[in-house]
């Protein structure tokens, strides 16, 4: 169990996707040297995209081993694959496509499928191919304290049997229902990078690191890995408001 979370605290976001990009390869690495693979479950959101972005250019796109990685998703949206909502159709343009990925190893969750219940058990399949615990864990915090697609009072907060689940239709844009990875699948990764940016986000970020704790409220609250690492990448605006050194 570890204790407190790590901060890394950039200037400015392209400070940031740069440090976290060189912790990344790094990192990966020492997965596939551990474990012959290394497993990196995506998020959506404009900050993870500039990160994706970076991560498919030079050194980076020959520096990571690619073709070890399984690429997962934390979250998706009940829209087709190809739908300019679809959390996937953004990481495949920014990042899959652009390198080295096996197809097999893109680990889609099925925001098109009619049953989204079911799509959710077939991702709790491949999972446990992965023994329940991957590598890394991107997650980004939306404007009311949400991360992946758990909302605040949403009823999959209290889910604590499934690693994956389906979900109402959320409360922000998009108005879809989607499918999430719970807290147990979130709680069990080895590191969980949570990369927030922006001034627009200092004044909540506050809330959830030094304000009351309910993640009821503010869900992100209740992301504590319990054996793995978990890691606030910041740039100074959406560190602003924090009183990290007083
Ligand atoms: C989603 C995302 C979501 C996102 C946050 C932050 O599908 O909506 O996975 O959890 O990470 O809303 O997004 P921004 O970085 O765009 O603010």
């Amino acid at each position: 169990m570890t204790d407190n979370p790590s901060f890394l605290i950039k200037p400015n976001p392209e400070q940031l996707i740069q440090s976290a990009a060189a912790r990344l390869a790094e990192y990966a690495e020492q997965c596939v040297a551990e474990r012959g693979r290394f497993s990196f479950a995506l998020s959506g959101g404009s900050t993870p995209k500039a990160f994706y972005e970076l991560l498919a250019d030079e050194p980076w796109r020959s520096n990571i081993p690619w073709k070890q990685t399984i690429i997962l998703f934390g979250d998706e949206r009940a829209v087709p694959h190809d739908d300019e909502r679809s959390n996937y159709r953004m990481a495949a343009h920014a990042l899959l496509h652009q390198v080295g990925i096996l197809p097999e190893n893109i680990w889609r969750l099925r925001g098109e499928a009619e049953n989204l219940d079911e799509a959710a058990q077939e991702y709790e399949v491949r999972l446990n191919e992965l023994d329940g615990q991957i590598d890394l864990n991107l997650l980004g915090m939306g404007p009311d304290g949400h991360t992946a697609s758990l909302f605040p009072q949403s009823p999959v907060l209290t889910e604590m049997q499934r690693l994956c689940v389906s979900t109402p239709v959320a409360p922000l844009e998009p108005h879809v229902r989607r499918l999430t990875l719970t807290y147990s699948a979130i709680n069990a990764s080895r590191q969980v990078w949570i990369m927030v940016t922006g001034k627009s986000k200092a004044q909540r970020l506050q809330q959830v690191l030094e304000g009351e704790h309910d993640p009821h409220q503010l869900p992100v609250q209740g992301v504590h890995p319990l054996d793995g690492e978990l890691l606030w990448m910041l740039d100074a605006d959406a560190a602003s408001g924090l009183h990290l050194n007083s």
